[in-house]
């Protein structure tokens, strides 16, 4: 516990369970005050009139974009840090991937980040800067098979959030990319009950033998989130026990 982001705001998506979950109590553990949002109303259990308001909504629709950043200034008084939480996966071979498929995982995982980053940047810019921190994936440089639509969202929220620093930069906004390798949550509950179980599988494939906890993830993002990293920008942190160094 520190002090460090005393009079900070947060925003995080994707905030009911996972990476999200545990993104909301590091930034709570460090004084920040957030906004967490998801589609899930499950995120209703993590408000706190101390520190944590909350908003249920689809992060790819503009106008749930737009009410989130409008109510962490409207409740806390500005948005100092963005962390674009929010994703789904859709695991299939490609030839089994249907245009439904495609377009669900890309209007979450790249759709729903722009529209949330762009109207974040905006409270930002005016303010005199921030931090966007996105959450990808190792599929953002490297395929993954079986996940064509994810891999594609996750590449082009990397772009998205290099564009994200260059623009920023001259506003003292810094917007850099996490890039976990296999996490232990419920990401792909939507296909299988044991999903975690199914993740935890994966261990071998990472140099150091295991996947993450989803707190492992949260301190990246925190780092990078808080002045700790006010020099990095632009950059695609990889936080995956070694998978991508081979
Ligand atoms: N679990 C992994 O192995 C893994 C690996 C690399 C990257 N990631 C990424 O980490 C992030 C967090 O995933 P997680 O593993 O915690 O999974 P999770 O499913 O536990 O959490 C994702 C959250 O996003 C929310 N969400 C989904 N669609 C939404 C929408 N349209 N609007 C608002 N919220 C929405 C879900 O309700 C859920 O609470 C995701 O971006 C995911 O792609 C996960």
């Amino acid at each position: 516990m520190t002090n460090e982001l005393a009079g900070k705001i947060a925003l995080v998506t994707g905030a009911a369970r996972g990476v999200g979950a545990a993104t909301v109590a590091w930034l709570r553990a460090h004084g920040a005050r957030v906004l967490a949002t998801d589609i899930r109303p499950e995120v209703e259990r993590l408000a706190d009139k101390d520190g944590v308001a909350v908003l249920v909504g689809d992060v790819s629709e503009e106008d749930v974009a737009v009410r989130s950043a409008l109510k962490a200034v409207e409740q806390f008084g500005g948005l100092d840090i963005l962390v674009a939480n929010a994703g789904r996966s859709v695991n299939k071979p490609v030839t089994e991937t249907t245009a439904a498929d495609w377009d669900e995982v890309m209007s979450v995982n790249a759709r729903g980040a722009f529209l949330q980053a762009r109207e974040a940047f905006r409270v930002m810019r005016d303010n005199g800067g921030g931090a966007i921190v996105t959450v990808g994936s190792f599929a953002s440089t490297v395929g993954l098979a079986e996940a064509a639509a994810y891999s594609a969202s996750k590449g082009a929220l990397a772009q998205l959030t290099k564009v994200l620093a260059l623009e920023g930069a001259p506003h003292g906004i810094r917007a850099n990319v996490v890039a976990p390798g296999v996490i232990e949550t419920d990401l792909l509950d939507t296909f299988r009950a044991d999903s975690r179980a199914y993740l935890r599988s994966f261990g071998t494939a990472h140099p150091l033998g295991r996947v993450a906890q989803p707190e492992e993830i949260a301190e990246v993002i925190g780092f990078l989130a808080s002045p700790r990293s006010a020099f990095v920008t632009g950059a695609v942190v990889a936080a995956d026990g070694g998978y991508t160094a081979a």
